[in-house]
């Protein structure tokens, strides 16, 4: 949270928003807040008001004269007209008339001690302090004043003042909620002597790995144990299909996760876009279990996706970090990543945390199904061997530097992987445009030759995640595709690989490990040559243009 430092601003009741902009250009005049005619009620919304045509019109016909192209603009302009001094209940009113999403805090000049927030489809929490209280979107806002949090509930309504706070649905119905304990701490989302959120969170990735599998491996045994899943563990079992739906990063570790699911459990498991999954009529047949990856736990669409499956009848299981958050909270069960607050934009530990999380609950059942204790135990070592294999891998971290110094001009990228490493082709080339604004285009190695092979030209950089594995003959003939063609090679591949250097450019090396996990490897050099690229660039690595941390809009 940025501190504003203005001597100029009086009183002790503020709002304030970091716009995503929706309707209407970044500028002064659409920025948040805005305010009613006599400019004494004033708002800051996240989400969007769906039906703000005709609510615009409406108030237009009203005499209303508008000062921003806003749809939050209508909502406050419309509280302003049922104002009859008493906030709350204006914004209750309004919010009757209201279609869409909003995290929304209001205040009055004529009510100095009050805000009033309310909350559908996007996150709202009350932060408990002593004699006061902060309401934000996001716990790790708020830490540095608070730990004791509630969480509000769609459809409802918070009166804030600072000694007390009232929570009631839109029907006026009160709700008594329970104050809760944020797990996080204030040194865990402050910088500690690194330049980037980005950068701390990728070396923070041993430790993070530490966190997420302690006390969930049982090596004696070749067991997994996942508090989470305990209750729903025998409707598992008899699951027929498995569905995992994300966005983003999250859906390129949920696409490990097929990969993981199909080879260990071997359950037919498919990946969905949770943005499609939502809107297409899905089939959710008897035995069907949908689970949700979201490092935040609030992202709108797949939210909606996961509603969705449970309107359909499905066991729906979420894999997140963010405690507490919707999804976490909606979902029949599920597993925590336990890596700590993510900061920088760019998802770097939730994907680990994700893929390891998805082999955990891989094995947990493939072990209850098939799986003999010496495979599970085989799989669970070379698992509980990664957080010091991640150490290693970061001491050659100064190599991605070098790869970025070397390319971090030219303008087209490609990544290319089979197998496990495939959905880590399309993570990279993720990872190098959100912060570096690098064309890249992620893609399986064998389908270069159906098209994208057109582009490569002398010195384009290409990046092949060729580590040792079943798929490495067949990498290395599309290494030596690109290398005919002109295209330098950067290869991730396995220590002890003596071929590779006689066909790369450049190599980066990472510690061995069974195929299914080498994705927990490979992804870090990946995640450091996009940071190193963003710096070299003159990025705001943490901040990227155009993105937000958590996608609360559809
Ligand atoms: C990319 C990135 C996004 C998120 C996506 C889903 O680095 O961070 O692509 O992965 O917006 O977010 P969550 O995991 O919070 O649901």
């Amino acid at each position: 949270m940025e501190q504003i430092v203005n001597p100029q601003l009086k009183g002790h009741t503020g709002i304030g928003h970091t716009r995503w902009a929706t309707h209407g250009a970044p500028t002064d005049d659409n920025a948040h807040p805005h305010a009613n005619a006599n400019g004494r009620i004033a708002i800051v919304h996240n989400g969007i008001i769906e039906n703000y045509v005709s609510l615009r019109k409406y108030l237009e016909h009203l005499g209303v004269t508008f000062k921003s192209d806003t749809d939050t603009e209508v909502l406050v302009q419309l509280i302003g007209r049922f104002y009859k001094g008493d906030l709350e209940q204006a914004v209750r009113r309004a919010l009757h008339d209201v279609a869409g999403t909003y995290g929304i805090t209001v205040i009055c000049a004529d009510e100095p001690d009050v805000i009033v927030a309310a909350r559908k489809g996007s996150p709202l929490i009350i932060g408990v302090g002593q004699g006061e209280h902060v309401i934000a979107s996001d716990a790790s806002a708020i830490l540095a004043h608070t730990s004791q949090v509630v969480y509000l509930e769609d459809g409802e309504i918070a009166r804030v003042t600072p000694s007390e706070f009232r929570l009631t649905t839109l029907e006026a119905i009160p709700v008594n909620r329970e104050v809760e304990e944020v797990e996080w701490s204030l040194d865990q989302i402050e910088l500690a002597g690194y330049e980037h959120f980005m950068q701390k969170e990728i070396f923070e990735q041993p430790t993070a790995m530490e966190n997420c599998l302690r006390g969930r491996i049982d090596l004696e045994e070749g067991q997994v144990r996942l508090g989470g899943l305990v209750d729903c563990t025998r409707e598992l079992i008899r699951t027929k299909r498995f569905i995992l739906t994300a966005c983003g990063t999250a859906w390129h570790s949920a696409l490990v996760g097929e990969y993981l699911f199909e080879e260990i459990i071997r359950i037919p498991t498919e990946v969905e876009y949770a943005s499609e999954f939502r809107y297409r009529n899905p089939i959710v047949e008897e035995g069907t279990t949908v689970i949700a990856v979201s490092q935040s736990g609030e992202t709108t669409d797949t939210q909606a996706a996961l509603r969705e499956a449970k309107q359909r009848g499905a066991l729906v299981l979420g894999v997140v970090n963010v405690v507490g958050s919707t999804i976490a909270r909606e979902t029949d069960a599920g597993v925590y990543l336990h890596v700590g607050p993510e900061i920088g934009v760019a998802s770097t530990k939730a994907f680990t945390g994700q893929v390891a999380v998805l082999a955990l609950m891989a094995c947990y059942l493939g072990r209850r199904k098939h799986m003999s204790v010496a495979s599970s135990t085989l799989f669970l070592t070379a698992l509980s061997r990664i957080p010091d294999q991640m150490r290693e891998t970061l001491k050659g971290a100064d190599q991605a530097k070098e790869v970025a110094a070397r390319f971090h001009q030219c303008e087209n990228w490609l990544y290319l992987g089979r197998g496990f490493n495939y959905p880590l082709a399309l993570e990279g080339a993720l990872k190098l445009k959100e912060i570096s604004y690098i064309h890249a285009e992620g893609l399986p190695a064998a389908e270069m030759k159906h098209g994208p092979i057109a582009l490569i030209t002398e010195g384009m950089p290409v990046v092949f995640i060729a580590t040792a594995g079943s798929q490495y003959e067949k990498i290395m003939s599309n290494v030596e595709e690109v290398r005919s063609r002109g295209g330098s090679i950067i290869a991730i591949a396995t220590e002890g690989d003596r071929e590779i250097a006689r066909h790369a450019d450049h190599v980066i090396f990472v510690p061995d490990t069974i195929e299914p996990l080498q994705p927990l490897l490979a992804s870090i050099p990946l995640q450091l040559i996009a940071y190193h690229a963003a710096v070299l660039r003159g990025c705001n690595v943490d901040k990227p243009r155009n993105l937000a941390k958590s996608v609360t809009v559809e």
